[in-house]
């Protein structure tokens, strides 16, 4: 039994503001204290100081936050960031299809993985729902790769027998081989890992898939349903025309048993009124990711509307269509994304998003986001000292000027420290 403290200000936001006003905890000058990697205690130094006087106390200078939680990314795309010239289905045919096929080999995936997971540290990410590609071996990489770093990943094979050639399977493979993977790593990782029925869109799986799909997602009710949903004007036309039956996008999924409280869908640029009330009622999320909106060209998520319908969401980069694995970043362009559609997105709802709102999505919510007594010990030490101009922007500003100027100026170069499970996992000084 080991015990550890961390000293220095502490803020979280477990709950979402737009709800409850007191969903933000801040102590100024706070005390956590972690015993093997789970936090067992919170709260200002002064009343913890006395009570846990003889355990070894690390100061830590800087805000410590909850480790972000990535709501959606491809690690796969990492090394076709900032391909250039097309929107959607364009830029996958040209950029990434050919990307994905590289992962037929298990090396080329590991190494991928690797440099993936070190990534997502660096930038202050603990977890994160992922897509890898169609092969088997993809997830494995990524699986092996996060329960070496004790990382909370939830991630599955990618369904898509529409494909082309190389990277397509077939109804029978994505049964089989979704079976054996779910198999494989269920109880691995002390239940760090996650594993999610990852059809790719709409357009890529056949019925007859995406109604395998539905028997994984019924059969297995610990997994997530991941998906991508009305994220591009030409992607949405190419599904009207596929489903002619269907009353939008969404049901295109529905009629097939995939959209239920586990399901989480990336985009949600372009919805119908009716989709935002068959999401509400059904407690399927969205993952918004205004970077990869921004550099695709597929619009702004409307925040509002999905507020006034009750739709739940998070936050994600959606590497490599996002141009940046920073969720500080992320939350800067969802408030500049939201700010189009005249909706002022606050800095600590933005951060709930990071954090909370995102873990809510994935079902980990018990487990991190909020670092309360009885979460695992994942966050991040940040640094408003960053850079010359973030150091001279948050001098004597108050705690939400200085968060706002986080997300909309810090990157990578803000996080001075990673914990996972209370263990140092990243160091910018290292
Ligand atoms: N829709 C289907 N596949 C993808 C993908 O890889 N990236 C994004 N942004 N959208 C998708
Ligand atoms: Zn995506």
């Amino acid at each position: 039994m080991t015990l550890h403290a961390f000293r220095g200000e502490l803020l979280s936001v477990p709950r979402d503001p737009l709800r409850d006003s007191n969903a933000v905890r801040h102590e100024p000058d706070g005390l956590l204290v972690v015993e093997d990697g789970i936090v067992v205690a919170r709260g200002p130094y002064a009343d913890l100081a006395e009570r846990f006087a003889d355990v070894p106390v690390e100061p830590l200078s800087g805000l410590i936050v909850p480790g972000f939680i990535d709501a959606h990314v491809h690690y796969p795309q990492m090394d076709r960031i900032a391909s250039h010239g097309e929107q959607l289905l364009d830029w996958l045919t040209r950029h990434i299809f050919p990307a994905e096929k590289a992962f037929a080999d298990r090396a080329h995936a590991d190494a991928v993985a690797d440099a993936f997971l070190t990534e997502l540290l660096r930038n202050g990410t603990t977890s994160a729902l992922v897509f890898p590609t169609v092969h088997e071996q993809s997830v494995d990489a990524l699986f092996e790769g996060a329960l070496a770093r004790r990382m909370r990943i939830v991630s599955g094979k990618v369904l898509m027998d529409l494909g082309p050639e190389g990277l397509a399977d077939t109804p029978e493979t994505a049964r089989g081989e979704s079976e054996a993977l779910i198999a494989r790593w269920r109880g691995r990782g002390r239940g760090r890992l996650g594993y999610a029925v990852t059809p790719r869109f709409a357009l890529t799986s056949s019925d007859a898939q995406l109604q395998v799909a539905g028997d994984l997602v019924a059969a297995h009710p610990e997994v997530l349903m991941h998906t991508h949903l009305a994220e591009n004007v030409r992607e949405c036309e190419a599904v009207a025309a596929r489903f002619p039956d269907a009353y939008h996008y969404l049901d295109a999924y529905d009629r097939f048993g995939l959209v239920t409280p586990r399901s989480v869908f990336a985009h949600g640029v372009h919805l119908s009124d009716r989709a935002c009330t068959r999401l509400a009622e059904t407690g399927a999320g969205i993952a918004v990711c205004p970077s990869s909106n921004l550099f695709l060209g597929s619009g702004f998520f409307d925040f509002g509307q999905a507020d006034a319908h009750g739709v739940a969401f998070g936050l994600g980069t959606d590497v490599g269509a996002g141009t940046s694995f920073s969720m500080l970043h992320t939350a800067g362009l969802a408030y500049q994304a939201a700010l189009a559609r005249e909706y002022p997105l606050d800095p600590f709802r933005a951060l709930y998003l990071a954090t909370a709102g995102s873990a809510a999505l994935l079902h980990i919510a018990d487990r991190v986001g909020a670092l309360e007594v009885g979460q695992e010990a994942d966050f991040v030490v940040l640094d408003c000292t960053a850079t010359p101009l973030l150091a001279r922007r948050t001098a004597g500003a108050g705690l939400a000027e200085r968060l706002f100027a986080l997300q909309i100026l810090a990157d990578d170069r803000a996080i001075t420290r990673t914990y996972v499970m209370g263990e140092c996992a990243w160091s910018r000084s290292a």
